[in-house]
């Protein structure tokens, strides 16, 4: 058992309501961790003020002052590791990382993805679950590999697409799971249960042969 917070490292693009259940969880004493830094690529990100307004150190880092992404991954990894974080966390973090990024953190570094992945990787996934036609859609926290949404998943939550649903309804009713399931997820890593190896996930030594899926109306008795 660790005695101090695990140090962590936030990326954010724009609202930050992820970091927000982040900072509240920690704030209630729920969640072990010290956010360092939050970092965004963009100035305008809403998620600059709420960690601000935390007493969290916040950096902009504009990809637009870079001549290429690997340029601008070398500077974000100097400004992360300047911190030593355990974990770096990207929620909402809307840049394709860099193989070098990538393997640089591989183990230590998960995301937020709002479909029940493997499905609707990339963009715009409500609209595609939508037009899909899907009865269940969903919210996955993995493991950040070189390809794309497809790191090794951590822990998901389900809910229902009903008669009706536009994108931004839809969005919602997955974004309340998503503020549920990304702090539980950095809280088991935050206590040494979850570790990501060659073969998958495992959580307090056993491989997860699939990953936990919660219930959008489930009370939550998770710990
Ligand atoms: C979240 O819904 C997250 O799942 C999504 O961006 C949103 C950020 O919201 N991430 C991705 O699409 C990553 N490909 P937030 O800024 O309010 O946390």
């Amino acid at each position: 058992m660790r005695t101090s917070p695990m140090p962590i490292v936030v990326l954010i693009s724009g609202n930050g309501s992820n970091l927000q259940a982040l900072i509240d969880s920690q704030a209630r004493g729920e969640l072990p961790v010290e956010i360092r830094v939050v970092i965004s690529n963009r100035s305008d990100a809403y998620g600059l003020v709420r960690a601000r307004k935390a007493g969290i150190e916040t950096i902009v880092l504009s990809h637009r002052d870079f001549p290429s992404r690997e340029a601008y991954d070398a500077k974000l990894m100097e400004l992360i590791d300047a911190r030593q974080p355990e974990l770096v966390v990207l929620a909402g973090f809307m840049r394709i990382l860099s193989e070098r990024f990538v393997n640089h953190y591989l183990g230590r570094l998960i995301n937020i993805h709002p479909s029940l992945l493997p499905a609707f990787r990339g963009l715009d996934t409500h609209e595609r679950a939508l037009r899909a036609g899907v009865k269940e859609h969903g919210c996955s926290v993995h493991f950040v590999t070189p390809e794309l949404d497809a790191g090794p998943i951590i822990i998901q939550a389900r809910v229902p697409v009903l008669d009706g649903d536009t994108p931004s309804t839809l969005a919602a009713r997955v974004q309340t799971q998503e503020h549920r399931i990304y702090p539980l997820a950095v809280k088991w890593i935050a206590e040494g249960r979850i570790q990501m190896r060659d073969d998958g996930v495992y959580k307090d030594g056993i491989r997860q042969e699939s990953p936990p899926v919660l219930e959008a109306d489930t009370v939550a008795t998770e710990s």
